[in-house]
């Protein structure tokens, strides 16, 4: 690496996207490059340093006036962030080669492949970072490469698909869009898309790590060079001995950290059912109630993150019903959640950071996947790491009551139970092992800067 060589680093701007880019970031500065962190923002700042010094952060604008709605069309949204992005990132990087600091290489989020293009006008390298594990972007990949076809209508669900370095999966372990294609085609071309210029990538970048992977990896290396540098979690929660800083990338919320970890203080070992389904999952007010009824049935103590736009959901009453049983925020601090020692299991959407946190943290799981690339993670979750169980839906797609009580009562007791925590256990070491030095992920981060 060259003194001061200097990257850019420019995430999706959505929570899951946002976290392992920045916490990337981090990892990178920490080998001593350079780093500049683009921020897509409804409400962009000045740029600014981190606290540390060691990362600037350049808000650019999404592209939306105050007080419209982002999220109303996908279409729509995409387009105004690419042309946001291609307004202010040129020039950006056109005063940071007039100010004698070019930047070598642009690492961008996976959804945004025309990223490649502008990196390669400009000179600068084009690393790309799946956010996503390659068990979900090799399935992309087939659908891209015309190998696995996506029917019209929505699948049956005996169907069974085979993918080579795969276990069979049925239609209900496929990434979601996968099997509505005709429902939401517009987000079915945006994650197939991410592979479009796959072959002119000149680095691949994902937020796994070799040894959870091992199998679908070596057909995806058969294709291409990768870097696996995950689990993109901050080092601490790893290895206690290590110092770097707690804080975990950039939040677009505001964690209720005094009130969880108070609460978690005064908790029993293994005694706490942890409730998340990340930044976007959005449930339907019957699921609100059998979850909240579940998880009351259960007896057991739980914290569950409810997040603001959510609240008007919780069936009315059931704050008091449940009085010190419960405790219910709009946000939590996750990881050091998950590193807390009352907690015993983690009832998760499974998405992918979530995912890669509770593995890392050797925390059991159980899975609840809502849409995207989660029903496939918690597919082999259950059945390939082993870490946890999943949740079963009804004929009317609805997870009742009864099934949330089952399934913590499987996770948290028994034999099964034990089993999984002994898994949870071996997992949480080969995570650690993997970004401790000379493992595997720190060997690729490694590998990343010496291209500098
Ligand atoms: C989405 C997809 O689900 C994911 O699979 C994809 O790869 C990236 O985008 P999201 O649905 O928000 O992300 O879930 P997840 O990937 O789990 O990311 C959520 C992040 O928010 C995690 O890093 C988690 O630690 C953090 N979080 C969540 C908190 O810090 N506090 C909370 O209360 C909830």
């Amino acid at each position: 690496m060259r003194e001061g060589s200097h990257v850019i680093v420019l995430p999706f701007p959505g929570q899951g996207h946002i976290t392992p880019m920045s916490q990337f970031c981090k990892r990178l500065a920490s080998k001593g490059l350079q780093l500049t962190l683009v921020l897509v923002s409804d409400k962009p700042t000045p740029p600014y340093k981190t606290e540390d010094d060691s990362i600037t952060v350049f808000p650019i604008p999404n592209g939306f006036q105050e007080g419209e709605e982002p999220l109303e069309d996908l279409d729509d949204y995409m387009e105004r962030v690419e042309t946001s992005i291609k307004n202010s990132l040129p020039k950006l990087i056109e005063d940071m080669k007039l100010s004698g600091n070019h930047p070598r290489a642009l690492v961008y989020d996976s959804t945004m492949p025309w990223l490649l293009d502008v990196a390669h006008s400009y000179g600068l390298r084009g690393a790309v970072f799946f956010t996503q594990p390659w068990l979900v972007t090799a399935i992309y990949y087939h659908v891209f490469k015309g190998s696995f076809s996506v029917p019209p209508t929505k699948y049956d669900h005996s169907t069974l698909a085979s993918f080579p370095s795969f276990p069979m999966l049925s239609a209900n372990d496929l990434p979601s869009f996968l099997c509505e294609s005709s429902s939401y085609p517009n987000i079915l071309r945006i994650v197939v898309d991410q592979l479009s210029n796959i072959d002119q990538v000149d680095i691949l970048l994902c937020n796994t790590f070799d040894k959870l992977e091992e199998k679908v990896l070596k057909w995806v290396q058969s294709l291409w060079p990768v870097l696996n540098i995950g689990p993109m979690v901050p080092s601490m929660y790893l290895d206690k001995r290590l110092s770097e800083d707690k804080s975990y990338g950039f939040s677009l919320f505001n964690a209720k950290v005094t009130e969880c970890i108070e609460w978690l203080n005064s908790k029993q070992p293994n005694s706490v059912v942890y409730v998340s389904f990340g930044s976007l999952v959005i449930l339907k007010e019957d699921q609100m109630m059998e979850l909240a009824e579940g998880l009351k049935q259960t007896g057991r103590f739980f914290l569950w993150v409810v997040r603001e736009t959510e609240t008007d959901k919780i069936p009315r009453n059931f704050v008091d019903e449940i009085g010190e049983k419960g405790l219910i925020v709009s946000w939590s601090p996750q990881l050091e959640v998950l590193a807390h020692e009352s907690i015993g299991c983690f009832l998760t959407h499974c998405g992918w950071n979530s995912m890669s946190e509770g593995l890392s943290l050797g925390v059991p799981m159980i899975g609840m996947p809502h849409w995207t690339d989660q029903p496939t993670n918690a597919k082999f979750m259950e059945d390939v790491w082993k870490v946890g169980v999943r949740v079963k839906a009804e004929g009317d797609g609805l997870v009742r009551r009864e099934e949330i009580v089952r399934r913590v009562g499987e996770v948290m007791e028994g034999e099964k139970g034990k089993e999984i925590r002994k898994n949870a256990e071996k997992w949480k070491v080969l995570a650690q092992d993997a970004v401790s030095e000379g493992g595997s992920s720190d060997k690729s981060i490694d590998k990343f800067v010496s291209m500098f």
